[in-house]
């Protein structure tokens, strides 16, 4: 009787106990999660409200934070939150400094647990504290990073603070660098939002936690059996060694991935395998296969850690110099995508991101390409669907004198190093891109920028090419600069823009440059990776800007593109249009400016420019998949 009443007593309590840390938490907009679905099962969305402010006063002023009880000065807002969305002026443009706050409980206050906050893309230098220290800072947009929320600072029980400084005023050695067009005005390829602008999570760790996963198929021919690397790196955060052991499965088969490990305090643990899968389903476009893979962490008899991801066997190879899919040679059509919407700016949510992968399906696209890497779930979208990826860091128009730069060049292998780790498990990623429209006329500075940077790709990578989109312009000639390349991307803008001396003022010229750069790189895969015209308005079909000239360009691109059929693609820019930059005409005698034209699909209302349908017609009569 007693125990019975003693057991009912102390069920209440835990129920209470519990519904008041899930209120807490529900008033926090802790939940449990991620918004994608591959990875790690130990994050928390660290969403509901946030406060925001213009910073008026400099960082001395992060104290009077810790200290403020009220939100005076500051304003509401959901993150992911790009401030400037909506706001085209040039100071918006040339960016400015911002404070984010959140107050927040832990969702488990066990002692044992270490947390780590994780930022999915802040732009672009962001300085971070917790309850009035700091813990930590990180520079550059589009892929995620984490700090530690040292114990010492941390409240388990009661109310923490956290206070970010984000600064989105570009330098000219900045991925993107800032700069100045011709008159005067910020320069740039899309808009500069400013702000937190994907999702921050919270991130338990019950002492062990996974730093890497690796799970590479390799399919040495079309139709033979495939061998799947699995790799899981853990680190041991404890203050005592451990016993670890990770367990796991592809496709519902067991992963081998060995004996129990001891980690010490601190240290890293490998385990890895490598299995057979017999007559595997293979992943292309046409059918996105997809295979479950889990791991399990377990440290002692405890079971720590869960990770699940969605893997596709396939193999992406450069021979005869075409880029080949299982075997077969791609002649792909796509589109150019910017995460951008007219309403939130790159704070983009899951519906605008399943549009975007909707609208290039829509289009006949086989391709997607961005200028940084995207959003998690947009790779997840891509796999599932079936959709190939170019990803791209945002090594844009960096002019040589800072390439040259060692703190630029570290910057930039990290972010490749970056991009690579956290996105290689997606079976939609076909290439590892290294930038966009360098010097078109590359010395030994980007010369060495490309070995490096191929070598270290490959380094990490060795299942996929390396490639660069480059101006396309005839006076460049064969550079042997380019040899460490797989994949050479020509953006092509001839009968568009003039180009230097006026070199590409005329179409005709286009099929001669094309031809030129087949003779220059008969082994690599030769793309082209842009091309495309601003459309606002009817008129004629010669003056530029007009829906009628965007058709009869696309048609007369696409036309010359199908008599080269040793292209590996081609990728019309751009899918939709977006904000670019404060008096942008893009080569447009009638501009709208910011907004950049060229796209297929209007900017505020996704409506459908005539030159959508003659794309369309012409991506369904192109056998991309060589099938
Ligand atoms: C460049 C660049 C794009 C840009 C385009 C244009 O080559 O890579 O980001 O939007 O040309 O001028 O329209």
């Amino acid at each position: 009787m007693r125990i019975a009443r003693l057991l009912a007593l102390s069920l209440a309590v835990t129920a209470t106990v519990l519904a008041c840390a899930s209120t807490a938490l529900a008033a926090d907009g802790i939940t449990r999660g991620t918004i994608y679905k591959d990875g790690p099962d130990n994050r928390f969305l660290l969403g509901g409200n946030w406060l925001f402010r213009l910073d008026t006063a400099g960082v001395g002023q992060v104290q009077r934070f810790q200290r403020q009880t009220t939100t005076d000065g500051w304003t509401p807002v959901t993150v992911p939150n790009a401030w400037n969305a909506g706001d085209n002026s040039i100071a918006s443009m040339t960016g400015t400094t911002a404070w984010y706050r959140k107050d927040f409980q832990l969702p488990d206050a066990r002692s044992r647990m270490d947390w780590l906050v994780r930022f999915e893309s802040v732009n672009y230098r962001s300085k971070v504290w917790l309850n009035g220290k700091p813990i930590g800072h990180n520079t550059g947009a589009y892929l995620p990073w984490s700090l530690r929320l040292p114990r010492s600072f941390l409240k388990r029980h009661g109310v923490n603070r956290l206070v970010v400084r984000v600064d989105n005023r570009r330098r000219r050695s900045d991925f993107p660098p800032s700069g100045l067009t011709g008159s005067g005005d910020p320069a740039g390829g899309w808009w500069n939002y400013g702000g937190l602008l994907r999702e921050v999570y919270l991130e338990r760790v019950d002492r062990i936690d996974i730093t890497s996963v690796v799970v590479r198929p390799d399919l040495p021919c079309a139709t033979c059996d495939a061998s799947v690397l699995a790799r899981v790196t853990v680190r041991n955060y404890g203050d005592d060694s451990a016993r670890v052991r990770v367990t796991g499965s592809f496709g519902g088969k067991r992963l081998p991935l060995g004996a129990t490990k001891a980690i010490g305090s601190k240290d890293f643990g490998t385990f890895d395998t490598r299995i057979k899968i017999r007559n595997p389903r293979l992943w292309s476009p046409a059918s996105p296969a997809l295979y479950d893979v889990r791991f399990s962490v377990r440290a002692g008899d405890r079971k720590v850690l869960g990770y699940s991801l969605h893997s596709g066997i396939r193999s992406i190879r450069v021979v005869g110099g075409k880029l080949t899919l299982n075997g077969r040679p791609l002649s792909l059509r796509g589109v150019g995508i910017h995460e951008d919407d007219p309403t939130t700016g790159f704070a983009i949510n899951s519906a605008r991101r399943a549009q975007i992968i909707a609208q290039a399906k829509e289009l006949g696209a086989d391709v997607i390409r961005s200028h940084y890497p995207l959003h998690p779930e947009m790779f997840e979208l891509a796999d599932r669907e079936g959709l190939i990826v170019w990803s791209e860091i945002p090594v844009y128009a960096v002019k040589t004198q800072f390439l040259k730069q060692l703190a630029v060049r570290k910057l930039a292998a990290r972010e490749l190093e970056d991009n690579i780790v956290a996105n290689q498990n997606h079976p939609s990623i076909m290439l590892w891109s290294i930038g966009n429209e360098l010097s078109s006329r590359p010395g030994p500075v980007q010369q060495d920028y490309i070995q490096r940077a191929a070598r270290q790709a490959r380094a990490l990578d060795p299942s996929r090419p390396i490639a660069l989109a480059v101006a396309g312009y005839p006076s460049a000639g064969c550079r042997p600069q380019y040899a460490a390349l797989d994949v050479i991307g020509l953006n092509d803008y001839f009968g568009w823009y003039p180009g230097p001396n006026g070199q590409i003022a005329d179409r005709d010229a286009l099929p001669d440059f094309l031809d030129q750069m087949r003779a220059c790189y008969p082994n690599k895969a030769i793309f082209v990776s842009e091309f495309g015209a601003e459309a606002n308005r009817d008129g004629p079909v010669e003056e530029k800007g007009t829906y009628q000239f965007q058709q009869d360009f696309v048609n007369y691109h696409l036309g010359i593109y199908a008599t080269r059929p040793w292209l590996s693609g081609a990728i019309y820019w751009a899918l939709q249009e977006f904000r670019v930059r404060p008096n942008w005409d893009g080569g447009n005698p009638h501009p709208n400016s910011p907004i950049h034209e060229k796209g297929l699909l209007r900017f505020t209302d996704g409506s459908k420019k005539p030159a959508w349908f003659d794309v369309q017609r012409d991506f369904a009569a192109v056998n991309q998949l060589g099938t």
